[in-house]
């Protein structure tokens, strides 16, 4: 019986000089009639493991020849450190190979040195089940969950209770358009939730301080590298909050999860995310601005903006291209508007004041110009667009019932909404932050598809 303990390649420095059991996957394998390097992932890690015709019996050395990508393996044998191994500057010399399953045609071809896939991406999301253990996609998860759990840590340590906001709903928050329903059992719709957000206005007249944070769905028939039908976000909601101090609290809590980040990950998104040498390069750039993403953010009052995308359009000289930036006061911002307007800065910029027509019922206006809704979207650089959208709520009875009927929403359904404005209405607010754009802007990816484990969007129900 082998005395050698079973480690995670993530906690195996601290066995240094002895001998271990790894358990994982063969990631990749190259070699000669002398010795075998074994790449093997365990899920916590990738580390090269050395054959060595001589470590082994003749069998065993040819069993490992012919390995094939994915086969489920067990090795053994001591542990060195070595600067100069691949992936964790530690090497494992086999001693002791079981093959638990066998794996041949393995349907994802890892060509180029960098492991870069050269297949295009329709194939590797069908096949997302399998592409998730590519090392690429494993960083970009587990960024994923370094940011989800920064998320979680900065508003419980500020303060704010975690109080779930439920999935079903009776009605509509972010516009009827885009509502995904299904039967009721007493033959009414039920919604699935488009935002947590009226939920959190009771609930932060509850607790003072509350979040939600969960799955949410958009029936958005939009094709765009930003749009998900579901995503993860995550709503903090406080009373006795107005939309500056809201804006102070996205500012401070998008630096905290930036740097949270990067602290964690820093070597990581340079070093296994490139793919070539043109990559590497945007990537040491991409990193060096994320550094740079601390307090405080520009603030650009909606107004300044359309001027600068004015500004900007007025330079283009393609015609198509101006087309799409065509822009005059009271429209919403799309997609190339916000693209061309973060390319101008380094930092995620903070635009406020927008045309209350553009936005949702429940947004506030400017006392001093009802035109003007009291809310804002933080929109990330380098062309990412918004990651947060929030602000201040109506807390005015009056002015919410107008609103509801303007938007031809039902007033029955918001009953108990109104009542948040008939017993203890203050002034609130909160935001709402997406998980996949935050991931993909940090992570430096062209389409947040790649941002969550198994994306849904307008052609994709499958893996
Ligand atoms: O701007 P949105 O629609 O705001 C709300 O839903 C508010 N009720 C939030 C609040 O104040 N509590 O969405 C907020 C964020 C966006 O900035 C974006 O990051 C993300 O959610 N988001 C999407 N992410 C991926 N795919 C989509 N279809 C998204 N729609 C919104
Ligand atoms: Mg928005």
């Amino acid at each position: 019986m082998s005395q050698a303990p079973w480690v995670r390649i993530a906690e195996a420095a601290a066995h240094v000089g002895t001998d271990v059991v790894l358990k994982g996957w063969l990631a990749n394998r190259r070699g000669s009639g002398k010795v075998q390097f074994l790449h093997l992932r365990d899920g916590s890690g990738f580390m090269q493991c050395v054959m060595g015709v001589a470590d082994v019996d003749e069998a065993t050395f040819e069993r490992a020849k012919h390995l094939g990508a994915e086969a489920a393996v067990i090795v053994e044998g001591p542990l060195k450190a070595d600067e100069r191994a691949p992936y964790c500057k530690m090497e494992l010399t086999v001693k002791k190979l079981t093959v638990v399953s066998e794996s041949h045609e393995y349907p994802i071809q890892k060509k180029g040195k960098g492991g870069g896939d050269e297949h295009d991406p329709g194939f590797l999301m069908d096949h997302r089940h399998l592409w998730m253990r590519d090392r690429r996609q494993w960083l970009i998860l587990r960024v994923r969950a370094t940011i989800i759990k920064a998320i979680r840590d900065y508003l419980d340590d500020h303060g704010f209770l975690l109080v779930d906001s439920p999935i079903f709903t009776g009605n509509a928050c972010e516009g009827t358009t885009t509502l995904f329903s299904t039967d009721w059992f007493d033959g009414s719709k039920a919604y699935l939730s488009q935002s947590g957000q009226l939920y959190q206005e009771a609930t932060a007249l509850a607790f003072g301080k509350s979040y939600c944070f969960g799955p949410t769905f958009r029936a958005e028939k939009s094709k765009t590298r930003r749009h998900l039908n579901e995503f993860w976000m995550v709503e903090p909601e406080a009373a006795f909050m107005d939309v500056y101090q809201d804006m102070d609290l996205a500012e401070d809590f998008l630096c905290y999860l930036v740097q949270t980040s990067l602290k964690k990950h820093k070597a990581e998104l340079l070093e296994i995310l490139p793919t070539n040498a043109e990559e590497k390069a945007w990537m040491e750039q991409h990193v060096a601005l994320l550094e740079g993403v601390q307090k405080p953010f520009p603030r650009i009052s909606y107004d300044e903006a359309v001027k600068q995308i004015e500004a900007i359009r007025a330079e283009q000289k393609d015609e198509e291209h101006k087309k799409l930036l065509d822009i005059h006061w009271g429209m919403d911002f799309g997609s190339p508007h916000e693209t061309e307007l973060t390319k101008r800065y380094d930092k995620p910029i903070m635009v406020h004041g927008f045309p209350a027509a553009v936005k949702a019922f429940y947004m506030k206006k400017d006392p001093n110009r009802p035109e003007v809704a009291l809310g804002f979207d933080v929109l990330a650089p380098e062309g990412y667009g918004e990651i947060v959208g929030g602000g201040q709520r109506e807390d005015n009875l009056e002015l919410l019932n107008k609103e509801i009927a303007r938007h031809e929403l039902n007033p029955e359904s918001f009953l108990w909404y109104l009542d948040l404005r008939k017993w203890g209405s203050c002034p609130h607010a909160g935001f709402g932050l997406g998980v996949e754009r935050t991931v993909a802007w940090i992570c430096g990816l062209h389409h947040v598809r790649e941002t969550i484990p198994f994306a849904r969007t307008l052609e994709r129900l499958w893996p």
